[in-house]
C-alpha cells in the first residue's frame, strides 16, 4: 500500500485521473469538510459568510424570485446559499452528494422552520426536465471535472431547466492558471488531522497540465493505510467557458467576475457565467 502511494506521488498521474477514494463522501473527511464550509471566515469549502450574502444579494437582482421562483442549487453543501435563497423568497431545492452535508442542511433548515427540499444526489445523474426556473452552480465545482463530464452536467442543467431558465456557475480563471506554482512539501499529523482520524503524514504536490488545468496531490501515509487524493482544477477563458455552454443549447446573459456580480476583468481569478435557456 505504502509502495502504491508513493508511486502515485513520484508518478504524474494522467490527466482527470479518478482517485480511488469517494472523497466529499469519506466518513472522516466529510466531518472536516463540513467544518470547513460552516467556519464563517475561512475560503477552503464555502467562500466567506459575506461574500455569500452579497451573492445571494445579487443573484436576487440578476434572476429575482418573482420571475425564477423555482431555484435548484447542485453541489449545495450544507445549505448556506440555500437558507439564503429560501429567505430571498425561492422555492429551493438543494442537491449534494455528500450525505453528511445535506443531512446537516435538512437539520438545520428544520431548525429554521425553512421548507427546502434536499436531496443526496450526483449531479451527474440528475434527470429531470423542466422543472426548475434557475440553477446555481457555485465555487468552482465545474471546473474539477473532466470535459465528458462537464458536457453532461451541462446537458443535465440545460434539461432540467424550463424555457427561460437560468443557470448561474463560476469557474476559476486563467488568472488563476498562470498563477498557480508547482511545488512539494509535507506535513506531520501525529494526532490525525483533515485527511485521516489517526496520525498521519501527508506529502503535498502541486502539478500543472497546461495549458489550463492543474492538479494538488495528496498522498496520506499512516501506520494502518495510505491513500492518494487528487483534486483536479480546469481553468477558463471567457470564450472557453461560453463555448461550452453554447454547445449544451444554451446562451450567455450576462459575464462577471464573481457569482457577486463584480465586473469581469482579465484580472479576475474566477469567472461567473450567466446563461439563459
Ligand atoms: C466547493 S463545495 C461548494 C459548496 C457550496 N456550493 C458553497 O459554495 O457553499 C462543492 C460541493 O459540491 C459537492 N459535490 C461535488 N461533486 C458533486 C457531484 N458530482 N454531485 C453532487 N454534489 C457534488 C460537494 O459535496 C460539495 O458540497
Amino acid at each position: 500500500m505504502l509502495k502504491d502511494s508513493l508511486e502515485a506521488i513520484c508518478g504524474r498521474p494522467k490527466r482527470y485521473e479518478e482517485m480511488e477514494i469517494p472523497f466529499w463522501d469519506d466518513e472522516h473527511i466529510s466531518k472536516q469538510m463540513l467544518a470547513a464550509h460552516l467556519a464563517p471566515d475561512f475560503e477552503g469549502a464555502s467562500r466567506k459568510l459575506d461574500f455569500i450574502r452579497q451573492s445571494v444579494d445579487w443573484i436576487g437582482q440578476a434572476a429575482p424570485a418573482a420571475d425564477y421562483p423555482e431555484l435548484l442549487d447542485i453541489g449545495c453543501g450544507p445549505g448556506i446559499y440555500a437558507e439564503l435563497f429560501a429567505r430571498a423568497g425561492y422555492r429551493v431545492t438543494g442537491m449534494d452528494l455528500s450525505r453528511r452535508s445535506v443531512q446537516y442542511a435538512a437539520e438545520s433548515a428544520g431548525k429554521q422552520g425553512l421548507d427546502i427540499a434536499y436531496q443526496i444526489q450526483n449531479y451527474l445523474d440528475l434527470d429531470v426536465r423542466e422543472t426548475y426556473d434557475l440553477c446555481t452552480l457555485i465555487y468552482c465545482d465545474y471546473g474539477v471535472l473532466p470535459p465528458e463530464k462537464r458536457e453532461i452536467l451541462m446537458g443535465n442543467v440545460f434539461r432540467c431547466l424550463k424555457k427561460g431558465g437560468r443557470f448561474l456557475l463560476d469557474v476559476f480563471s486563467m488568472k488563476t492558471y498562470r498563477e498557480f506554482e508547482e511545488r512539494r512539501d509535507w506535513e506531520s499529523c501525529p494526532d490525525g488531522g483533515f485527511w485521516s482520524a489517526e496520525g498521519y503524514a501527508a506529502l503535498n504536490r502541486t502539478l500543472r497540465y497546461p495549458p489550463n488545468v492543474t492538479l494538488e496531490q495528496v498522498a496520506v501515509l499512516s501506520e494502518h493505510r495510505s491513500a492518494c487524493y487528487y483534486l483536479w482544477n480546469t481553468c477558463f477563458t471567457a470564450g472557453g467557458l461560453v463555448l461550452e455552454a453554447e454547445r449544451a443549447g444554451f446562451k450567455a446573459a450576462g459575464l462577471y467576475g464573481d457569482v457577486a456580480g463584480r465586473a469581469y476583468t482579465d484580472d479576475s481569478p474566477t469567472i461567473a457565467v450567466l446563461l439563459e435557456k
